[in-house]
C-alpha cells in the first residue's frame, strides 16, 4: 500500500472521506498529537485499528467527533458539572468518559459500558471530522509503544505501507494526549493528565479527583498499565537537583565514544555548559510541545537521551512528567 501525506483540502478530504466509509485508516491532525481514524460504528475498521497499530485489545479507543455533533446520539447520563467543562474546554484537549448508549461497536471501548468523548480544536481535524460526519474512533498514530506523532512526517515514519492517507495539518500545538476525565461519577476525575489540568476542571467543576493505580485493583483507564512513549534508543532520566550528575553522566559517555544528548528546558541547559542538548524550550507549554518531537528527533542522532526533568513539577508538568517518566524512566 502506498502512503501519500496530503495537505487538507477538498481533494484530500474526499479521499479521506472515501477511505473512511469503506473501512480504511487517515492519519489526522489534533491540537495534542495525530490520531489514527477509523469510522467507529464499523467493527471491522476499528479492529484494522488494533492490527495496524499493534495495539492490546483491552485498551478502549477515544471518539472524536466535530464541534456541532449532537452527543445524546452516543452517550448519555452527562452530569451538569461536564456540560460547564463542555463550554469552558471544547472543542480542545480534554477527553471525556460518560456511559455509553451503544451506539458504537464494542470494539471501540473494549466491552466497557463507558466511551470516551474527544471534540478537537484543530481546525484540520474540524473539517476531517465535518466533512466524514461520522464519530471517529483514533488513538494516537504511532505503532503502539512508540512515542506519539506531532508531524506528519512522525506518522509516515510509524506507518508507511500501513495506511492509505495522512493528512497533513503541520506541527501540534499541544505535544502531549488529551486529558482523560472520567465523568460517570459525581465528581470529575483526571484518568489521565494533559494540557487541561486538575486545578483548571476543578476552578469551573467544583472540585476534581484525580485517579492513582492501585496494585491489583482493576484499572478505570486501561491505557495506564502499558508502557509507552518509548523512543528506540537507550535513555536515562535525571531530577532537577540531579542535574550536574547528568552532566557527569554525559562526559562520561561522551568520553567513551558514545553519542550522548541532554535533554532538557532552557533553565537546565544554562547548566549544562556546551553539551549537546535536545531542547525543550522555556516556559511549560512548550516543553509539552516538543517532547515527543525531541524524543523522536534524539533517537535518530544518539546512542542515549539523558532527560533533566525541568523545576517546575505542577500544572502541565505534571502530564509531562508522566509521559518523560514513561518514555526514560
Ligand atoms: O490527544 C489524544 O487524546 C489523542 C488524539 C489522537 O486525540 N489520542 C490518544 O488516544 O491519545 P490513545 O488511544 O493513545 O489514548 C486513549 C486513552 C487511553 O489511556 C485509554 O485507556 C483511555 O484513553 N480511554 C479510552 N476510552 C476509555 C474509557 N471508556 N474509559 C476510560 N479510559 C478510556
Ligand atoms: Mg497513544
Amino acid at each position: 500500500m502506498k502512503t501519500q501525506i496530503l495537505p487538507i483540502d477538498e481533494h484530500s478530504l474526499g479521499l479521506a472521506k472515501d477511505i473512511i466509509i469503506k473501512g480504511g485508516l487517515v492519519g489526522f491532525p489534533t491540537e495534542t498529537v495525530y490520531g489514527l481514524g477509523a469510522n467507529a460504528l464499523n467493527d471491522g475498521a476499528v479492529k484494522l485499528i488494533y492490527a495496524t497499530k499493534g495495539r492490546p485489545s483491552d485498551n478502549p479507543l477515544i471518539v472524536h467527533v466535530h464541534r456541532d455533533y449532537d452527543l445524546s446520539q452516543l452517550v448519555t447520563d452527562i452530569p451538569d458539572y461536564a456540560v460547564l467543562l463542555a463550554k469552558a474546554f471544547l472543542p480542545g484537549p480534554l477527553t471525556m468518559v460518560y456511559r455509553s448508549r451503544g451506539a458504537v461497536c464494542p470494539t471501540v471501548s473494549c466491552g466497557l459500558d463507558t466511551l470516551a468523548i474527544r471534540v478537537p480544536s484543530h481546525e484540520g481535524a474540524q473539517r476531517f471530522l465535518k466533512y466524514v460526519n461520522l464519530p471517529i474512533a483514533a488513538p494516537s498514530a504511532n505503532i503502539s509503544k512508540h512515542v506519539s506523532p506531532v508531524t506528519a512526517q512522525h506518522v509516515f515514519d510509524d506507518l508507511d505501507g500501513k495506511i492509505e492517507l495522512i493528512l497533513d495539518g503541520g506541527k501540534c500545538s499541544g505535544g502531549i494526549e488529551s486529558t482523560v476525565l472520567d465523568c460517570t461519577g459525581p465528581v470529575p476525575c483526571v484518568l489521565r493528565s494533559g494540557l487541561v489540568t486538575r486545578d483548571m476542571v476543578a476552578q469551573v467543576a467544583g472540585e476534581c479527583d484525580e485517579y492513582h493505580m492501585v496494585e491489583g485493583e482493576r484499572v478505570r483507564s486501561p491505557g495506564m498499565k502499558y508502557k509507552h512513549y518509548s523512543p528506540r534508543c537507550r535513555t536515562a532520566l535525571f531530577a532537577f537537583d540531579d542535574r550536574f550528575k547528568a552532566l557527569e553522566e554525559y562526559k562520561w559517555l561522551t568520553a567513551r565514544g558514545e553519542r550522548a544528548y541532554i535533554m532538557c528546558d532552557d533553565e537546565v541547559a544554562r547548566d549544562m555548559g556546551d553539551a549537546k542538548i535536545l531542547s525543550l524550550g522555556g516556559d511549560e507549554n512548550a516543553v509539552a510541545a516538543n517532547l515527543y518531537d525531541r524524543l523522536r528527533e534524539g533517537e535518530r542522532i544518539a546512542d542515549i537521551i539523558i532527560a533533566v526533568a525541568p523545576k517546575k513539577q505542577d500544572g502541565v508538568m505534571v502530564g509531562v512528567m508522566n509521559r518523560l517518566t514513561k518514555a526514560c524512566g
